[in-house]
């Protein structure tokens, strides 16, 4: 009986925890930073990463990529594109103003008349994630500019898939695309955009080259 009465406690602790959250609300998830140099144990107040070397800036959106997609997309949308469900995060100011008002946000979240419109991520994810996400988000393209260049993505996306039995001819094409990824601009204003045609030519230019995820690259953005 007092082991039933103890069960039932149980139960109704696991329930209250899950009406907390809410509605397909899912558990913040912390985001694996290996690869990212280590950042000086105070928080940084700008995007240290923001004038990064390609190598770094590239690490930083790959792992920012994850870390938004798990944390922020169901609410902020995918790629960061709003639908509208939360403020689109692609217009934050690539600047110190908008970097104060991204660590607030991402940090405390926020509560409207008592009600978490958005969780606290302070304590879940570390400082290395905090920017990567920032990174990411702040250099996605505008996806209606990428919209109309999407002729053009289809076109190298069947040049490389033509390619892809010869790696020295494929690995070759890392200069087209990155050529292909010039003009591009952020929403955010910050110093570059990158675009799918960028991410293709860094897979490709890597060491050894990721010939099969380029692909997929160009393939998703063609879509
Ligand atoms: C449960 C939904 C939800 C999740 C998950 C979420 N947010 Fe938000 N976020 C919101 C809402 C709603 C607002 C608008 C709050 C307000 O009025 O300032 C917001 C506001 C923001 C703002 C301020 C934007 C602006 O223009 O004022 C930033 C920055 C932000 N979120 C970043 C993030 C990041 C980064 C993540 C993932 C690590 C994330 N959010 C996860 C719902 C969410």
């Amino acid at each position: 009986m007092l082991r039933n009465s103890a069960g039932w406690a149980g139960l109704v602790i696991v329930l209250g925890t899950a009406a907390a959250l809410g509605h397909g609300d899912t558990v913040p998830q912390s985001v694996d930073t290996a690869g990212l140099p280590e950042l000086p144990p105070e928080m940084a107040s700008e995007n240290p990463w923001r004038e990064a070397d390609p190598a770094l800036l590239f690490k930083a959106v790959d792992v920012g990529a994850k870390g938004y997609n798990s944390n922020c997309a169901r609410c902020h949308g995918l790629e960061a594109i709003s639908g509208g469900l939360a403020p689109d995060l692609r217009y934050l100011e690539a600047n110190d103003y908008g970097d104060e008002w991204y660590l607030d946000r991402i940090l405390h979240g926020y509560e409207q008349n008592g009600a978490v419109k958005m969780p606290p991520f302070e304590g879940i994810l570390n400082q290395q994630a905090i920017w990567a996400i920032r990174t990411y988000i702040e250099t996605r393209p505008d996806d209606q500019e990428m919209a109309e260049s999407r002729d053009q993505i289809a076109g190298l996306r069947d040049k490389l898939a033509g390619l892809q039995d010869d790696p020295a001819a494929a690995t070759a094409m890392a200069d087209e695309l990155a050529a292909a990824g010039q003009g591009y601009e952020a929403l955010s204003g910050a110093p570059r955009a990158i675009t799918p045609f960028d991410e293709a030519a860094h897979l490709l230019a890597s060491d050894p080259p990721h010939v099969a995820a380029a692909l997929e690259t160009l393939q998703a953005a063609a879509d």
